[in-house]
Order: C-alpha cells, then sequence, then structure tokens
C-alpha cells in the first residue's frame, strides 16, 4: 500500500527541508515544526504542523504510516525504540544505535572494535591523565565533550596550553555540564572533509549524494566551530572510487560491527570523513541526517524519499534513490552572538522578496511567526537558504542572491560557502 501520511519529529531547518521533500510524494505532519514550514506543496499535499507529545503519535485521530525523528536527542532517549514498541513504523535508531552520536566514547571504541580507519584517541575523566595523553600528541590537538554539544564541544587547536585549559573546564562542567565530565582527545588529522549521509537497515547502506559542510563560523574557516554555516553538493573530491572506500573501509564495517553486537540500526548514519594523506578517515558518527547536509543533500533526490525512508524503516532491503545532476547550495543566516549566546527578537525582512530568487528555497530554524505574519528571530541558526542550479556556481549565485535580500539586526553568514568547489567545477566543465 502506497504511503499518505507521514509525521516528522523536529522544528529546524532540517525537518522543514525533509517535510518539503517527503512532500511531493504525502501529507507530512510536522510535530511540533514551526508555522513557518505549513503550506501545500507544488504536487498538492499539504504540510501541517501539530503541537502533540511524540510519544502519543499513535493516538492521533488520523493514522500515521511512518514517523521520522530528525534530531539527535530524542534518537538518544530511545523514542525510536518506545515508539516502534506501540506499533508504529519509525525511521530512526533506537537508543543502542544512538549511543553512535550520544557518546563519542562509544562511538570511537565500536569503529576500534570494526577496524575502521579514525583518529589515535583516549577518553578521560581525569585532568592529570588526560595532560599525559596529550603530551604524547604533537600538534594538532583535538578536544572533545564525550556528550551532546549541538556541535559545540569540540576544539581543535595547535596550542599547548588553550587544550589544557579546555580539558580543564570541560572536565569541571563550567563549560558543557554533565557531557563535558568524560572528554575524548586525539591526534589531529589534516584534509578535507566529507558529510556522506547513508540509508542503512539490516546491516546495509546506501549512500546518498556526498555533501561537503562548512563548521567554523567565519570565512576562511576561522573562529569557533558550529552547527554548521553552510553546504553543498555534489562536492567534486567526492570521486565514486572515494565514496566506495569510505563506504568499504568504515560505513559497512561499522554496520557489521553494530550487527555483531546485536544492534539493529534503522536509519541514516552520517559518516563525517576526513580525506586524509593516508586515505579516508573517520572523524565522527551522527545518527541523524546532518543539518544543513539535508538542505542540499535531500532535495537532490529525484525518486519517492518516504518510500525509501519507508523500507529502511522495515528493515529489509533499500532500493538505491535517484538524484539529479544539478546542483544544490544552502547558505545559513545565524542570529548575532552565535555560536556564543544569541539574541531573539528581532524582526527578520525580506523573505518574501528572497523566495522568488529561482531555484531558492528557504528552510525555517530558529525563527517565530507573530499573529500579524511577522517573522522575528529565535535561535541561533536562523534560516537556511538553499538553491539548487544546472552547477555549483549557478546554486551558488542564486543562494547569495536571495540572502542578499534578508535583512535583521545582527545577522550573520559566510559569504564563501562553496566558493573553491564553484570554481573547481567551473574550470573542469566550463559548461
Ligand atoms: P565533530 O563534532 O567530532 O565532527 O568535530 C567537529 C569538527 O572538528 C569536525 O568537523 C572537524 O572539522 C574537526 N575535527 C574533529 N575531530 C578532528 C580530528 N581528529 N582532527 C582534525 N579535526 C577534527
Ligand atoms: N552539520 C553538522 C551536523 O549536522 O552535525
Amino acid at each position: 500500500m502506497p504511503l499518505s501520511r507521514v509525521a516528522v519529529i523536529g522544528a529546524g531547518a532540517r525537518e522543514h527541508a525533509i517535510a518539503a521533500v517527503l512532500a511531493r510524494d504525502v501529507e507530512v505532519l510536522l510535530v511540533p515544526g514551526n508555522p513557518a514550514m505549513a503550506g501545500v506543496s507544488s504536487e498538492g499535499n499539504a504540510i501541517r504542523c501539530l503541537a502533540v507529545d511524540p510519544e502519543q503519535l499513535d493516538a492521533l485521530p488520523e493514522p500515521i504510516d511512518l514517523v521520522v525523528i530528525g534530531p539527535e536527542a530524542p534518537l538518544v532517549d530511545g523514542l525510536a525504540d518506545r515508539l516502534r514498541a506501540k506499533g508504529l513504523l519509525v525511521f530512526g535508531p533506537g537508543a543502542a544505535g544512538a549511543q553512535l552520536e550520544g557518546s563519542k566514547a562509544f562511538m570511537k571504541d565500536l569503529a576500534h572494535r570494526a577496524g575502521v580507519p579514525t583518529a589515535r584517541y583516549g577518553v578521560f575523566t581525569e585532568q592529570a591523565e588526560a595532560e599525559a595523553f596529550l603530551d604524547t600528541l604533537g600538534p594538532i590537538y583535538v578536544i572533545k565533550t564525550d556528550g551532546l554539544a549541538a556541535g559545540k564541544g569540540v576544539l581543535v587547536t595547535d596550542d599547548l596550553v588553550e587544550a589544557r585549559h579546555d580539558i580543564a573546564e570541560k572536565l569541571s562542567g563550567n563549560a558543557f555540564g554533565a557531557a563535558g565530565r568524560r572528554v575524548i582527545i586525539e591526534e589531529g588529522m589534516v584534509g578535507p572533509e566529507l558529510s556522506l549521509l547513508v540509508l542503512c537497515a539490516n546491516g546495509h547502506g546506501v549512500a546518498l549524494p556526498p555533501a561537503q559542510d562548512f563548521k567554523r563560523i567565519f570565512d576562511a574557516d576561522a573562529g569557533p566551530n558550529t552547527g554548521g554555516m553552510g553546504a553543498y553538493s555534489p562536492v567534486p573530491v567526492a570521486t565514486t572510487a572515494i565514496v566506495h572506500e569510505i563506504m568499504e573501509r568504515i560505513v559497512h564495517p561499522t554496520l557489521r560491527q553494530l550487527q555483531a553486537e546485536g544492534i539493529d540500526y534503522r536509519g541514516v548514519l552520517y559518516a563525517g570523513c576526513m580525506l586524509t594523506a593516508e586515505g579516508p578517515k573517520l572523524i565522527e558518527y551522527n545518527i541523524r541526517f546532518g543539518d544543513p547536509e539535508a538542505e542540499v543533500v535531500l532535495p537532490r533526490l529525484t525518486s519517492n524519499l518516504a518510500e525509501s525512508l519507508a523500507e529502511v524503516a522495515r528493515g529489509g532491503h533499500i532500493n538505491e534513490p535517484t538524484v539529479t545532476s544539478e546542483a544544490t547550495v544552502c547558505v545559513v543566516i545565524a542570529a548575532e552572538g552565535y555560536p556564543g549566546s544569541v539574541r531573539s527578537g528581532d524582526v527578520i525582512t525580506g523573505l518574501a522578496e528572497a523566495s522568488t530568487v529561482k531555484g531558492v528555497q528557504l528552510f525555517h530554524a530558529g525563527t517565530s511567526t507573530g499573529s500579524d505574519g511577522s517573522v522575528t528571530t529565535a535561535g541561533g541558526r536562523v534560516l537556511c537558504v538553499s538553491a539548487r542550479g544546472v552547477d555549483l556556481a549557478e546554486a551558488r549565485q542564486r543562494a547569495y542572491q536571495a540572502v542578499g535580500a534578508i535583512s535583521f539586526a545582527g545577522m550573520q553568514f559566510r559569504s564563501d560557502i562553496a566558493q573553491l568547489a564553484a570554481a573547481t567545477l567551473r574550470e573542469k566543465d566550463p559548461q
């Protein structure tokens, strides 16, 4: 039976993008979503927002054919297990598999058992032991919180004093509370990064088109790490051979290891990889679609996303999704102060004009809509402006044209998203 109604749990730009792509084929309920995300797709399917308890999705008057859990926190908390126990078809790993993101120590230990290439590391709760391990590494030093920190718990530095200070701040609980009381220290790796989103079920993975994310707040990769300031797809450095190597050396050994340990992983596995001189290495796993990677990867799919996610949720065979040759670029617009503490309540103008730019879709992240229809800032990452074009250069030009129409006090965005890649592709393929 074809799917007709899908619930998406979450309220960010990633969930907005998931909903928009699903709505090509099915009706979507966002739980809770954000009023700015509601509407009707060009195919005539409604996207509605429902402020119900996600735990009660089995009790809605209208039956739900599939539940897609967007963010990591409810997955780590076991929501997928509880909804499955109620008989719902759920896309997203249970609590056991979600530890891959919920605990970086679990992730690194599992990768080690699976023989996956990844940076040398140690796990510590005591300052003296952590510093002794640090002394065995040369720069670059990498210090991470064990628990969830919204992409902000990682310090990469070549300054030993700064590394020691960061360890003290994390272990004391000052910097990230309980999430930082255990730290992972890693040797630094060097090379371009790649985000590979892989649909996984039954110990097997199907890769979606690769994307590249921009993690630092400022142009030229300066400033602190954020949740992601922009992304693009396709990625010129991610050849078919490299994607194959990542699947064979990193993803499939991990999926086999999960199965061997009795973990039935049904969802997306986000492999954050670094293309080092010794080949691709795993940086980290996330257990959900990347944000903002989802905003460039999912719009490139031309097959039915709801059917693909349902295949994953059923735990059987996953058919290879089809993908357009068109490129996508997204630029994240953040509030003043991000990734630190941010100001909310600034009025956003120019949204209507921005959405008239050809190929552009606006995905709402941290916005709030007033009763008069005015839209204000309500979070760190505020909007994601995603555009498609025949190639990266055209998609990029359209995304920045739309960004140029949007304005609010203190708005921040990077001006170099996909710049290098767009130039590379132009050289190779001048059409
Ligand atoms: P993570 O949250 O683990 O993905 O780390 C955030 C970012 O920190 C990554 O996207 C990398 O840019 C950087 N990073 C993490 N681990 C390493 C490492 N071992 N070597 C170099 N950079 C790293
Ligand atoms: N863009 C990075 C993440 O989703 O974790």
